[in-house]
């Protein structure tokens, strides 16, 4: 592998886009030295608000020191073991999920940052990441059980489309939010009972009128009056679980005046959680593998954006596309462009 050069995608500078702070640049690759592996990504996950708030220098949780590599997930195939690696051979599927690993086409690095794939396919890389954050973020956050009513945001979207379904198959009334017809079309062949199209419906209303006995879980990633409907709606007991707040990307939350939190939680019993995938790294090994075989199963689709974003140029097109708020499904760049997996 001597002589052999990457690229990868690093911030530079702070900017009020990734585009803006961001470079493409070429590197030498390393080998990997012992206990570590030498992977060629094939695809990438784009997670546009957390790369536009990293190139804001605006994630509480991630201190920027520039120039600094970018993007969480990327799947790919092992090109070069290092010394004493037992588990992984030239060839496997490798994935990784951290922070710095993603928007490049090559890593090398310590084996305890991959996962294997049956294949290095853009499916096992969604369920790898955002399929593993819908499954924690329901059972570990909401703790949701069978026969309960949970409310889904941007139910569309990459994390929603699987909370979605993972909430189904736990047996659950499932009720989506989402906007345009399309995009709810698509919820409801998914299985939620109840769409509701944002842009044509009062979202609080609906739920009113139509769950008089109140969601026993939410999930919400979009906050202003979606996360306002959610939390007026939740039932005793319930469980708002805040996983993202899409509506306030520009770092300047709407404020709003009105009672304190308290009063819609106390007398219900209810509360108000925060999820952060990062933070529940322990729940990952068994979420990934519980989520390869529903969907070797059949049980669980993984829905792709309609948009294909190609090379290291397309993650800037991808970012774009998910921020525009049209995407529909996981948003994924083929950073080899051929093979598409099934
Ligand atoms: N907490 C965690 O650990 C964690 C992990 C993974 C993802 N997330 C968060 O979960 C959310 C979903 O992530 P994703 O990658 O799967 O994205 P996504 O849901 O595929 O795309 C974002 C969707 O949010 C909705 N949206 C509402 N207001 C928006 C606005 N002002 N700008 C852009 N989009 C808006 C849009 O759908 P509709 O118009 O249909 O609502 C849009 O399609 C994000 O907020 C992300 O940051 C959090």
């Amino acid at each position: 592998m001597g002589g052999q050069t990457y690229r990868a995608i690093r911030l530079e500078r702070i900017a009020p886009s990734f585009r803006e702070g961001a470079n493409i640049v070429e590197l030498p690759l390393a080998q990997p030295g012992p206990g570590e592996i030498t992977v060629r990504n094939l695809h990438c996950g784009v997670n546009a608000i957390f790369d536009t708030q990293v190139a804001r220098n605006a994630v509480d949780y991630v201190k920027i020191a520039l120039p600094t590599f970018t993007g969480v997930e990327a799947i790919g195939t092992v090109e070069a073991v290092g010394e004493g690696v037992t588990d992984f051979a030239v060839g496997d599927a490798a994935v990784t999920v951290r922070f710095t690993g993603g928007y490049r086409e090559a890593n090398t690095g310590p084996t305890a940052q991959f996962a294997h794939a049956r294949t290095a396919s853009r499916q096992y890389l969604a369920l790898a990441s955002t399929g593993v954050s819908a499954l924690i973020a329901l059972e570990q956050i909401g703790e949701v059980k069978a026969g309960e009513t949970i409310a889904i945001s941007a139910a569309a979207g990459g994390l929603g489309h699987f909370l979605v379904q993972l909430a189904v198959l736990k047996g659950c009334r499932v009720i989506g939010v989402a906007g345009g017809a399309e995009k709810c079309a698509f919820v409801a062949s998914l299985g939620a009972e109840r769409v509701i199209d944002y842009r044509s419906e009062d979202v609080g209303a609906v739920l009113a009128a139509e769950y008089p006995g109140g969601i026993d879980v939410a999930v919400d990633t979009v906050s202003g009056t979606i996360f306002d409907a959610f939390l007026a709606n939740i039932a005793n007991h319930g469980r708002l679980v805040v996983g993202g707040a899409a509506a306030d990307l520009e770092g300047k939350p709407e404020i709003v005046t009105g009672p304190r939190i308290a009063h819609a939680i106390y007398y219900k019993g209810a509360s108000v959680r925060g999820f952060m995938n990062g933070l529940l790294v322990p729940h990952w090994d068994d979420a990934r593998t519980r989520l390869f075989k529903l969907y070797e199963e059949g049980k669980l689709h993984v829905q792709f954006d309609s948009q294909r974003n190609i090379g290291l140029e397309g993650i800037y097109d991808g970012i774009e596309r998910l921020l525009s708020g049209k995407s529909m499904g996981k948003v994924i760049v083929d950073i080899v462009d051929g093979e598409q997996g099934e």
